[in-house]
């Protein structure tokens, strides 16, 4: 087991290049079983869940295998099982987007209901209701699902809510299904545009990725395709609030703007300068940075994954901030871990009331999930004196070298093992 130990109060300058997107790159793997053919991917993120999504597909049968500097090189021609299976499944929730894919092009799966989360119950109710209204006859019994279905039929689909996985799954399904399917109430994340792409490159027919409303033309078969995955939305943030949060001035390099708006505007409300320029943006602020109410939303609104990141910057701005997290039922970890290095957090159901404090002081915390762990990276770096972060290993899971990048911009942060620290 590892630690990160970080000594407080560096501003961040210089130049970060931000890594593949995780929550793209997830159910674009999902995506290459689609075809027997082989599929290319480039712009890979080395992280954690994308060897766990890989230990999923290759255990299926598939061959996967690096190539190049970023680079996946997949064929699912030779896929010998529908089962994904247990160990992976329990890991990680997204493994669940082999559904889709599986009763698309095989007509059955048999897959582990995913568990819950640090963050919440995380049900999979919409991505079933989607898989049956394609015809798909499904079974839950003794903590699996068994659906199968000799051939998928378009349908009209409403979810209930814009559920990220649900319509990458059920988009999946619908692309090799007969017919045409609508998706009303769609999510609308990037990432979901970016499955399209892959899907149409494959020869699919998906228009609408994007808005509320897709529609996917069923096609017969796919073939393979080579795509480049989106940059990481998400990583971006967490270094564009990091360099406010800590006074910097830094220039984020491999960044879509249109993807960032929510938390642009909201780090400039708090008085940060945010420039966009050719191949990037570039974050600077002065500190005290001001209080700014927060509500996450479905996109475009402002995400729940930078929730946590940005309450850790207003931890020490000028004046009360209000933080309503919509999205998840607790999403709240990192309030009690905050609050161990001087935070004044009050938690009133969905609402967290931050009052800022003149400086954080560091201290030993832990992370409970991946986006409060990058939440705790910045409120060390923001903190007089030594934070110390166990259960890093969430943070692998979503951040590719975050000790290595942030050290590149002036921080004083490094990775020791757990013991050795204690030895201190
Ligand atoms: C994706 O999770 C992301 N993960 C999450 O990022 C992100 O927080 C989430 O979307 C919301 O943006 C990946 O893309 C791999 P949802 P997903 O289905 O698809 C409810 C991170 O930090 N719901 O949009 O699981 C659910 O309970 C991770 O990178 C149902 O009720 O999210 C939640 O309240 C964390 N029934 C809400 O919808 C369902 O069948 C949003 O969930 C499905 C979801």
């Amino acid at each position: 087991m590892e630690v990160i130990v970080i000594q407080g109060q560096s501003r961040l300058q210089g130049r970060v290049t931000i890594s593949g997107s995780k929550n793209a790159v997830l159910p674009v793997l999902a995506a290459c079983l689609l075809t027997e053919e082989e599929c290319y991917l480039e712009d890979i993120p080395r992280l954690v869940d994308v060897d766990t999504m890989g230990g999923v597909i290759g255990e299926m049968g598939c061959s996967i295998y690096p190539e190049g500097v970023n680079g996946l090189r997949i064929n699912a021609g030779s896929l010998r099982s529908v089962e994904p299976p247990y160990e992976y499944v329990r890991r990680m929730r997204a493994s669940f987007l082999v559904m889709g894919p599986l009763l698309g092009r095989i007509g059955r799966v048999k897959i582990s209901l995913p568990g819950g989360c640090a963050i919440g119950a995380r049900p999979i109710d919409l991505h079933l209701k989607g898989m049956a209204a394609l015809g798909a006859s499904i079974k839950v019994s003794k903590g699996y699902v068994e659906a199968e279905a000799t051939r998928l039929k378009g349908a009209s689909i409403y979810l209930d809510y814009p559920s990220v996985g649900a319509t990458e799954n059920i988009m999946m399904a619908a692309a090799l299904a007969e017919g045409t399917t609508v998706i009303e109430n769609a999510a609308g994340e990037p990432e979901i545009v970016d499955l399209a792409n892959l899907i149409n490159n494959m020869g699919g027919h998906v228009t609408g990725a994007g808005t509320r409303v897709i529609k996917i033309e069923g096609v017969k078969k796919l073939h393979g395709a080579r795509h480049a995955v989106i940059p990481d939305r998400i990583e971006a943030a967490t270094f564009m609030i990091a360099a406010a949060a800590t006074g910097g001035d830094v220039f984020l390099e491999n960044v879509i703007p249109p993807h960032l708006k929510a938390v642009m505007a909201k780090l400039s409300e708090t008085g940060a300068s945010l420039q966009e320029e050719d191949s990037g943006i570039r974050v600077r602020a002065d500190l005290p940075l001001k209080a700014v109410d927060i509500k996450t939303m479905p996109y475009p609104g402002f995400p729940t994954d930078m929730q946590a990141q940005f309450m850790a910057l207003l931890t020490t701005a000028r004046g009360s901030s209000v933080i309503t997290e919509t999205v998840f039922e607790n999403r709240f970890m990192h309030v009690n871990e905050l609050k161990r290095m001087g935070a004044n957090i009050v938690i009133e159901g969905h609402c967290a009331v931050v009052k800022g404090r003149k400086s954080l002081s560091g201290a030993k915390v832990k992370a409970t999930d991946l986006r409060a762990g990058a939440a705790l990276v910045i409120a060390g770096l923001m903190a007089e004196g030594e934070t110390v972060i166990s259960c890093v290993n969430h943070i692998d899971r979503g951040y590719e070298n975050i000790v290595g990048k942030m050290q590149a911009l002036g921080a004083n942060i490094k990775r020791v093992p757990a013991l050795k620290h204690a030895a201190f």
